[in-house]
């Protein structure tokens, strides 16, 4: 495995692959990670994963600084997975003086995650699309936990006409339904065991669906209900959107929903999200 923290490098080592998958992360891997990382080598000749916590993707007041990182341990569990090439570059190295060029996707501030940090997908296409031009890959892999992200980068991709193809795969969960997250380390005890609430409350509401619940409002009304019976929990926002357009539902009709939520555990804000399916 090459561990690789300059561009020219990185771009010398890519020519000698050809089908690539790249799995960009923030590092601090978990299974979720992991799991994408296996998909990727099945999917391609050779394996790619960036680890890069990207500041202008936090505000000014969330969680950059202690966002939790440990290198060695990463590098670990990728040699392990088979992975080809790690890139790992400074922060001076993908944003040098002078930096000012960024991507941006207004209608991505106008719902979820979006609206509730400002400039959160600026930051995340415009380090999303540095990482497709530098790295060249072929495919490049996300989680669904991040619903909006995938979004934001399956437009960006569209729209820049990048030549790499998009792949989302499944929420990895915990046995007790928790997505998996590498914020959940900041969980104290009493709030980890609370935490599931955030996935029974989208999965109520999907059972509700699966009896013939149609009604976007009486959907989000379920997940509040539910988030409300957990008083560690503080909603920030409970959402039955449009899969495509994010934008909220009055109606759920046959191109399916997308639940999400966003709620505060003390001072950690935690997301999730649940696909209802398109009907056939
Ligand atoms: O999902 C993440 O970890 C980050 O938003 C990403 C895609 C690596 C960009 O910094």
């Amino acid at each position: 495995m090459q561990v690789i923290v300059t561009i020219d490098a990185l771009r010398a080592a890519r020519a000698a692959y050809g089908p690539l998958g790249l799995v960009p992360t923030m590092g601090y891997l978990h299974a979720g990670h992991l799991s994408l990382v296996a998909q990727a080598r099945q999917e391609n000749g050779a394996t790619a994963v960036s680890i890069f916590v990207n500041p202008t993707q936090f505000g000014p007041r969330e969680d950059f600084a202690r966002y939790p990182r440990d290198m060695e341990r990463d590098l670990h569990l990728l040699a392990e997975a088979n992975v080809d090439l790690v890139f790992a570059p400074t922060v001076s190295t993908m944003y040098p003086e002078g930096f000012g060029t960024y991507v941006v996707l207004p209608s991505a501030d106008e719902v979820l995650e979006g609206s509730a940090r400002p400039d959160h997908f600026r930051g995340v296409a415009t380090v999303v699309c540095k990482l497709l031009n530098i790295v060249q890959p072929t495919r490049a892999y996300f989680g669904q936990k991040d619903a909006q992200q995938t979004v934001v980068v399956r437009q960006m991709i569209r729209d820049l006409n990048l030549p790499t193809s998009i792949v989302v795969a499944p929420t990895m969960r915990e046995a007790d339904g928790l997505a998996l997250s590498s914020r959940n380390t900041y969980l104290s005890a009493e709030q980890r065991t609370t935490a599931p609430v955030l996935y029974q409350a989208l999965d109520t509401a999907r059972q509700r669906y699966a009896a013939g619940e149609r009604a976007g409002e009486a959907l989000r009304q379920t997940i509040r209900a539910v988030l409300s019976s957990a008083p560690l929990v503080s909603p920030e926002y409970v959402s039955v959107a449009d899969p495509l357009t994010l934008r909220e539902l009055v109606t759920v009709g046959r191109e399916g929903a997308l639940l999400s939520l966003a709620a505060r555990l003390g001072s950690v804000r935690l997301i999730d999200n649940l696909l209802l399916e398109p009907m056939a």
